[in-house]
C-alpha cells in the first residue's frame, strides 16, 4: 500500500475509535486544547510528505522537547561526561517518578524521564551560552523554520504547579547531581516542554535522527554515532513505563509528550508524528498509538 492509502485509510479507522483517554490537566493550560483535535504527518527522507487532519496546527511538544534537549548536550560534550550524571536504562516508572532516585544516588535511569531531562539541562546551563535560544535555533535549523514558539501560558501554568519537578531537582541537588539554582533549572526545563510545534514541523525536525544526523541540506548536525545513541534511547526509554508497549505495538523509536504529541523515526527511511490530546494511563497519546500502530503495520515500516 503508498503511504496516501495508508493514511487515507487511518484517517477512516481513527473515527471509529472509541477513546477512553483523558486530556493531560495537571499542567491547566493544556487541559483548554480541543479533545478531537488530530493531525498525522509523514516526512519520507527523499523529501516527500504525506499527512492528514491537523497537520498544521501547533501544539505543546512537551517531553518531546527532552530529545532535542540531548541532541544539544551531544554537540557539546563527550558521551561519558553526559553519561557519568544520567544513565542509560529504561525506568519502567511513570514520567515524573521520584522512586527509583534514592536507591541511586541522584542518578537519574535515563534523559527520557522528567529527572533525566532536568539534569541534562543543568549540563546545558554549564556549557551553552544561552541554553534556550540555541535550542529555538536548533530547532529552526533542523526543521527549516523560522519560528519556534514557547508559549507563555503554558509556561506559567506549568511552573505555579512544578513541585514533582522541584521536588526532584531538589532531591538530585542533595546527591550533587544539580550544580545550578534549582529556579534556573526548572524555569529552562519548562521553557523547553512550552515549546510548540506542528506534526509537519515536528516530523521535519526528526529526520536528523532518521538520516544518521544530517540536516536536509546535507550538514551533520550530530554524528552518526550520536544519532544511534539517541535512538536506541528513544527505543527503550522514549515512553516511560509503555515503552515495551510502544515496541511491541509500534515498534519504532520515537518519543511522546503529555501535549498529545509523538514523533517517531524508521533510521534510513522516514520521520512519522501524530498529535492527539487525549492520553492513556501512562500518560501517552491514545489515539496516537492506535495511528501508529497501524501505520506500521500496514506498511510494514518497522524496525523489526
Ligand atoms: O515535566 C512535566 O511534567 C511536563 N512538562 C512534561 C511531561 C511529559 O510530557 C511526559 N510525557 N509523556
Amino acid at each position: 500500500m503508498e503511504y496516501a492509502d495508508i493514511l487515507k485509510t487511518i484517517e477512516q479507522e481513527i473515527k471509529q475509535q472509541k477513546l477512553t483517554g483523558k486530556v493531560a490537566n495537571y499542567i491547566p493550560e493544556l487541559a483548554k486544547v480541543d479533545p478531537n483535535a488530530f493531525g498525522m504527518h509523514v516526512l519520507c527522507n527523499d523529501g516527500s510528505h504525506f499527512g492528514f487532519g491537523e497537520q498544521h496546527t501547533p501544539f505543546s511538544i512537551q517531553s518531546i522537547s527532552k530529545v532535542f534537549m540531548l541532541t544539544l548536550a551531544f554537540k557539546y560534550l563527550e558521551e561519558q561526561e553526559i553519561f557519568k550524571r544520567v544513565g542509560v536504562e529504561p525506568s519502567g516508572d511513570p514520567f515524573n517518578s521520584l522512586i527509583q532516585l534514592e536507591q541511586e544516588k541522584g542518578i537519574p535511569r535515563n534523559p527520557f524521564i522528567n529527572a533525566g531531562a532536568l539534569v541534562i539541562c543543568d549540563i546545558l546551563l554549564e556549557v551553552c551560552g544561552n541554553p534556550q535560544a540555541e535550542l529555538v535555533k536548533m530547532i529552526q535549523r533542523m526543521a527549516d523554520i523560522d519560528k519556534v514558539p514557547i508559549n507563555q501560558d503554558v509556561f506559567d501554568s506549568e511552573m505555579k504547579c512544578s513541585q514533582r519537578n522541584q521536588a526532584l531537582i531538589n532531591f538530585m541537588k542533595s546527591f550533587g547531581n544539580i550544580k545550578h539554582e534549582i529556579n534556573e533549572v526548572l524555569t529552562l526545563y519548562t521553557h523547553f516542554c512550552a515549546i510548540e510545534l506542528t506534526c509537519a514541523e515536528l516530523a521535519g525536525s526528526f529526520t536528523v535522527y532518521a538520516k544518521n544526523g544530517k540536516l536536509s541540506d546535507g550538514t551533520q548536525l550530530i554524528t552518526a554515532s550520536q544519532t544511534k545513541r539517541i535512538n536506541a534511547l528513544m527505543q527503550t526509554c522514549g515512553f516511560y513505563d509503555e515503552a515495551g508497549e510502544f515496541s511491541y505495538r509500534i515498534g519504532l523509536p520515537g518519543k511522546s509528550g503529555v501535549g498529545g504529541g509523538i514523533a517517531a523515526v524508521h533510521p534510513n527511511e522516514l520521520s512519522v508524528t501524530v498529535w492527539s490530546p487525549p492520553l492513556n494511563k501512562k500518560g501517552n497519546s491514545e489515539l496516537g498509538m492506535y495511528a501508529l500502530e497501524r501505520f506500521t503495520t500496514l506498511s510494514g515500516v518497522s524496525v523489526f
